[in-house]
C-alpha cells in the first residue's frame, strides 16, 4: 500500500520537523547550484482540476531539480472530463507513474483516486485542504525564527482550505490560532472535530471579530474571499467579508514585530490592501519560492520507498 498525502493529519509533528529541515538543506544546494538527484528516473503525473500558477510550475521544476520528469494533465483534456470513473482513471495512471499530484474539488474525489491507486498521491489543494502550501508557510516561519509550537497565530477571512489546514497544523504543532470569520464562514466542523479527537484541541479559537482575532498576533494571515469553484457566491462573499479586510489599520492590532503571510493569488484591494501586501511587514513572496523547496521536500518523503 503506497502512502499518500490527503490531508496534514497525515502527518506527525516529527515528520513536519524533518520535512522542513530537508526543505531548508535542498534550498541551500539549489542556491548553491549542487546537483541533486534523490528522483532520478521518477515519472511523476499532476493532474489538475483547477487553474494554478505556484503549485503547478513549484512542482514541475522542482520534478526536475530532483532528476525527475513531470507530466501535466489538465482534467478538461482527459477521458475523466467525459465521464470515465475517477476509480478507472486512478488504476491506469498509477500504472504508468511514480506517483501523482492532484489538484480536484471535493476531498472525496482525491481520496477515491488514492484509494484506487497503486503509486503515492499528493494533495496539491482540494476545497477541503492545501496542506502542501500550510508546510511550506510553516517552514517559512520557522526561517523567520518563529517557535513552531508557540507562536501567536492569527487568520482573518474566509473559513476555507487554507484555514483548514492550519487548524490541523496548529493541532499537530501547539501554537495557538485565532481565527476571524464573519458568521456562517467558519472553518469545516469535521476538520475541526478530528483535531479534537486527534490532538484534544484547546488552541484552535474561532471569533466573529476580526480585531480580536488579531490582537497581539506573530502572524497575520489571509486568502482570498471567493475561492476557485465559489464564483457563483461572489457578491454576497464580497459584502460580508468587507469587516475582514487586511489593511494598516487591522495590522496595527497586532504585534509591530508580526509577519504578514497569504498564499497568493491575492485579489488586492479585497482580503488585503496594496500597502500591507507589499508592505515591509510582508513575507508572502518568501512564502511563494518556498513553495519550490517544500514540495521537494514532501516528494522525496512520499516517494522514499523508490529513491
Ligand atoms: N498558493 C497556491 O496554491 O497558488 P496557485 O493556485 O497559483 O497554485
Ligand atoms: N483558497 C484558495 C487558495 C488558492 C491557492 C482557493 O481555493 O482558491
Amino acid at each position: 500500500m503506497p502512502r499518500h498525502f490527503l490531508s496534514i493529519f497525515d502527518l506527525e509533528r516529527t515528520e513536519i520537523e524533518s520535512l522542513i529541515k530537508r526543505a531548508l538543506t535542498l534550498k541551500e544546494l539549489k542556491k548553491r547550484r549542487k546537483p541533486h538527484h534523490t528522483l532520478k528516473g521518477k515519472v511523476i503525473g499532476m493532474l489538475f482540476e483547477k487553474p494554478s500558477t505556484r503549485t503547478r510550475v513549484s512542482f514541475e521544476v522542482g520534478i526536475v531539480d530532483l532528476g525527475g520528469s513531470a507530466i501535466y494533465m489538465s482534467s478538461r483534456d482527459m477521458q475523466l472530463g467525459r465521464g470515465e470513473t475517477i476509480a478507472d482513471t486512478a488504476r491506469v495512471l498509477s500504472s504508468y507513474l511514480d506517483a501523482v499530484i492532484i489538484r480536484t474539488f471535493e476531498q472525496k474525489r482525491i481520496e477515491e483516486f488514492a484509494r484506487f491507486s497503486s503509486v503515492p498521491v499528493i494533495n496539491a489543494l482540494t476545497d477541503l485542504e492545501h496542506p502542501c502550501q500550510i508546510l511550506s508557510d510553516l517552514f517559512t516561519l520557522k526561517e523567520k525564527g518563529f517557535n513552531l509550537s508557540s507562536m501567536e497565530f492569527s487568520y482573518v477571512g474566509d473559513g476555507n482550505n487554507i484555514a483548514n489546514s492550519l487548524v490541523g497544523a496548529a493541532a499537530i504543532l501547539g501554537f495557538n490560532l485565532r481565527i476571524g470569520v464573519p458568521k456562517g464562514y467558519e472553518p469545516d466542523e469535521g476538520i475541526l472535530d478530528k483535531a479534537k479527537q486527534m490532538y484534544g484541541v484547546v488552541n484552535v479559537e474561532i471569533l466573529n471579530d476580526p480585531r480580536e482575532a488579531v490582537r497581539g498576533a506573530d502572524v497575520v494571515y489571509t486568502d482570498v474571499w471567493v475561492s476557485m469553484g465559489q464564483e457563483a457566491e461572489g457578491g454576497k462573499r464580497l459584502k460580508d467579508f468587507k469587516p475582514f479586510q487586511v489593511n494598516k489599520e487591522l495590522l496595527s492590532l497586532a504585534k509591530p514585530t508580526a509577519v504578514v503571510m497569504h498564499c497568493l493569488p491575492a485579489h488586492r484591494g479585497e482580503e488585503i490592501t496594496d500597502d500591507v501586501l507589499d508592505g515591509a511587514q510582508s513575507v508572502v513572496f518568501e512564502q511563494a519560492e518556498n513553495r519550490l523547496h517544500m514540495g521537494k521536500a514532501i516528494l522525496e518523503m512520499f516517494l522514499e520507498d523508490g529513491v
